[in-house]
């Protein structure tokens, strides 16, 4: 889908469908009283006779108005002024582009900035570039009969003043972002057959090949044999697929520029190992690769955004399967850091791949680490699917991810790495074990991360929850791409 912002007057624009809001009680926007006006007043007729109440996220789609260039107008409602906020208006902006999705219009205008819908306009921009890129992704490409593709084509944000640059600059990125979120959508809704450590090394380098600023280098296992890093290789032990450990580098910035590591978990389907999963839903285990799904979609989304800055990407990937040569519970591995681990349960298999990942990524002298991981079921249990748990071992650095997650909407929830902690994780016969008990799974689990993680500044971030959607809207969300992409928009404006 293709987004523009341009000013304009909302009786003027040829288009398919032109939105404008109404506030409840009935008083139009700016945009909506000056197409009143132009449309000898229908809209006030129609608000008159009670069909469209300005109910927030409510919506009333009237056709072929005399007075309006547009075929269509939907009336949109904002609820009451008062009520507006970060909430209301991703739902206001949700509902409209459902409606105008449900419309056969191939080109629309939308007037969501002139009344500051709830934040600041260049928020509210956002919002609705990712609202309506939402709308229009589908997860066909292995139906045989591919689903009806989205009418709605073209997107442009209208302004009743001239729009600054900061705005455009706000829909061009967050464009971006919207096909960094389909890259990660795609690779994480594909099963585990086909979307294999292999088939994200493939992604990786294709990636490389598109975008002249990215390189891309994939270790195979004898490479990482020779890293030692014994803790990741003990998860693939059961598999017949090859592990990767795939690395990107994004120049976009001076060579002498420190660059920002994201290390995504890409275990392509997580069976639990010896350690088996319950059977019920473990389908979903194929979304274990959200991680790794996320810094590719990122880097895509950076590399089109052209962003001044230097970042790099580390994904180990492998599968966790149970079989005859695959790691036991009670197994002792050691990790590339020279720390041993015991292998209490072999589920516990993403912190084991991280960890050599994290100790790997210390060769790209990091200003910062962020690892992208979908953890822990327990950060399900204490976070749902609205906020993405954070861990750091730097206070500026939680800050940073907290503020990046207002500002996309894509939202994280500090939770303690405080050193009591860790007794949790001791073990009687190595330097550690890779579980800490049911209590405090989530934490324990970041603990165990940030025994290899004490070289450089480094926060974690557990996305069980908020990678994808279970039952009857099971799917990737492409989280925590905007989260990640605004984090680094913010890091390449710093000083
Ligand atoms: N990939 C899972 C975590 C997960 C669970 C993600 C549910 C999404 C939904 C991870 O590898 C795992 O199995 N973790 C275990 C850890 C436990 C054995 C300490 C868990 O959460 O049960
Ligand atoms: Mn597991
Ligand atoms: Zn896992």
């Amino acid at each position: 889908m293709e987004f523009s912002i341009k000013q304009g007057s909302p009786e003027k624009l040829k288009c398919g469908c032109v939105v404008v809001g109404v506030y409840e009680g009935g008083k139009l926007s700016k945009a909506g009283q000056l197409l009143d006006k132009a449309t000898g007043h229908s809209l006030s007729d129609v608000i008159a006779r009670g069909d469209m109440t300005g109910k927030s996220a409510s919506t009333l789609l009237l056709h072929k108005l005399a007075g309006a260039s547009a075929e269509r107008v939907l009336l949109v409602g904002l609820g009451k002024p008062a009520e507006l906020n970060n909430r209301t208006s991703v739902d206001i902006l949700r509902a409209a582009c459902s409606a105008l999705h449900a419309t056969s219009a191939k080109d629309a205008a939308l007037f969501v900035t002139d009344d500051g819908v709830g934040k600041d306009a260049g928020w509210v921009l956002k919002q609705a570039v990712l609202a309506a890129a939402d709308g229009a992704y589908r997860a066909d490409s292995l139906k045989s009969k591919p689903s009806k593709p989205a009418t709605l084509k073209q997107v442009t944000f209208i302004t009743l003043e001239k729009p600054n640059a900061e705005l455009k600059k706000a829909v061009a990125q967050t464009a971006a972002v919207t096909h960094g979120m389909e890259l990660t959508k795609d690779l994480a809704n594909l099963p585990g057959n086909i979307c294999t450590p292999a088939y994200l090394a493939a992604k990786a380098l294709a990636l490389g090949k598109a975008h002249k600023k990215i390189k891309t280098t994939v270790l195979e296992k004898k490479d990482m044999e020779k890293l030692g890093m014994g803790s990741f290789l003990s998860v693939t032990r059961g598999s017949a697929q090859p592990p990767k450990l795939i690395a990107l580098e994004y120049n976009g910035a001076a060579k002498t520029q420190k660059p920002i590591a994201l290390v995504g978990k890409g275990i392509t389907f997580d069976t639990g190992g010896i350690s088996l999963k319950p059977g019920s839903d473990m389908d979903e285990m194929k979304y274990d690769m959200c991680g790794a799904a996320s810094v590719l979609g990122t880097l895509q989304a950076i590399a089109e955004m052209e962003l001044p800055i230097n970042v790099v990407g580390v994904i180990p990937t492998c599968e966790n399967m149970p079989g005859s040569t695959a790691t036991k519970p009670g197994d002792i591995v050691t990790s590339m850091s020279g720390q041993t681990i015991e292998i209490l349960n072999t589920d516990a298999e993403g912190r084991l791949i991280l960890c050599d990942a994290l100790t790997y990524t210390a060769k790209f002298k990091p200003d910062a680490v962020i690892d992208i991981a979908t953890l822990t079921g327990a950060c399900v249990i204490a976070l749902g699917h609205v906020a993405s748990g954070m861990f750091a071992n730097d206070d500026k650095l939680a800050k940073e991810l907290v503020g990046a997650g207002e500002q996309s909407h894509d939202r994280v929830w500090q939770l303690p790495l405080w050193d009591d902690y860790q007794p949790l994780l001791d073990s009687n016969f190595a330097d550690m074990a890779n579980i800490g008990g049911r209590a405090g799974g989530t934490i324990t689990a970041a603990c165990f991360l940030s025994r290899f993680t004490k070289d450089y500044r480094w926060a974690h971030l557990d996305i069980a929850g908020t990678a994808n959607l279970s039952g009857k809207n099971k799917g990737a969300t492409g989280r925590p791409v905007p989260l990640l992409t605004q984090f680094l928009i913010d890091r390449s404006a710093r000083k």
